[in-house]
C-alpha cells in the first residue's frame, strides 16, 4: 500500500496559498497543469496539489490519484519509481468538500525536457505493465538513477501484469 506523506495542516496552508491569496516563504509554486497547482513545501520536500477551483471533475483528479497510487505501488518495479501519495479531505462551510493531494517531491528532469524519454527503460517497463492515459511529458520525471517517476496519477489505469 502507498505510504502516507505530508501533513493535514500543511495541506490546509497550501490550499490557503491559492484560494485565500496567502503567502508563505516555506512554499514554492513549482508547476501547474489543467487541473491543479503544485506547491513544494521546501523544508519537508513534499508537494501539495490544490485544484484551480471547486468542481467535481477537478476534485476527482485529487481523490482518484491516491487510489491509482495504491494500485501502482502493489506492482513490482525495476526502473519505475512510484512516489508516495496522500489525500487530505476538508469540509467547506457550505458542507461541500475539497481535496488536497500530497506527493513526495521528485528531483529530476520532466519528460518533456528529457530527450528520448519515451525510449527509456522505465517508460518501456511502465507501458508494458500498465495502460494509463494522460502520461504526457509534464506528468512524469526521470530521476538521477534514470527511473521513470510518474507524478500525476489523476487518470484511469489498467494493470496488465
Ligand atoms: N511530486 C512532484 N515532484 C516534482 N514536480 C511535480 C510533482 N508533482 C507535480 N509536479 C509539477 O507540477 C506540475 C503540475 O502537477 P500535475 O501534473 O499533477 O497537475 P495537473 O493539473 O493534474 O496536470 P494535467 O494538466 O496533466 O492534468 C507537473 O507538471 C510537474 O511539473
Ligand atoms: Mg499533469
Amino acid at each position: 500500500m502507498a505510504a502516507n506523506i505530508g501533513t493535514r495542516s500543511l495541506a490546509r496552508i497550501a490550499y490557503s496559498l491559492h484560494h485565500e491569496g496567502k503567502t508563505n516563504d516555506e512554499f514554492e509554486r513549482i508547476g501547474s497543469g489543467a487541473f491543479r497547482i503544485a506547491f513544494l513545501h521546501k523544508p519537508t520536500g513534499v508537494v501539495y496539489k490544490v485544484n484551480w477551483g471547486h468542481n467535481p471533475i477537478q476534485d476527482y483528479t485529487n481523490a482518484g490519484e491516491r487510489k491509482v497510487a495504491r494500485i501502482l505501488s502493489r506492482i513490482e518495479w525495476d526502473m519505475v519509481r512510484i512516489p508516495k501519495f496522500s489525500l487530505f479531505t476538508f469540509k467547506c462551510e457550505d458542507g461541500t468538500k475539497f481535496y488536497v493531494s500530497a506527493c513526495e517531491y521528485i528531483e529530476g528532469s520532466l519528460g518533456m525536457d528529457t530527450p528520448n524519454a519515451y525510449g527509456s527503460k522505465g517508460w518501456l517497463e511502465f507501458s508494458r505493465k500498465v495502460r494509463m492515459g494522460d502520461m504526457h511529458g509534464g506528468n512524469f520525471l526521470i530521476d538521477a538513477e534514470g527511473k521513470f517517476c510518474p507524478v500525476d496519477l489523476g487518470s484511469r489505469v489498467e494493470v496488465r501484469v
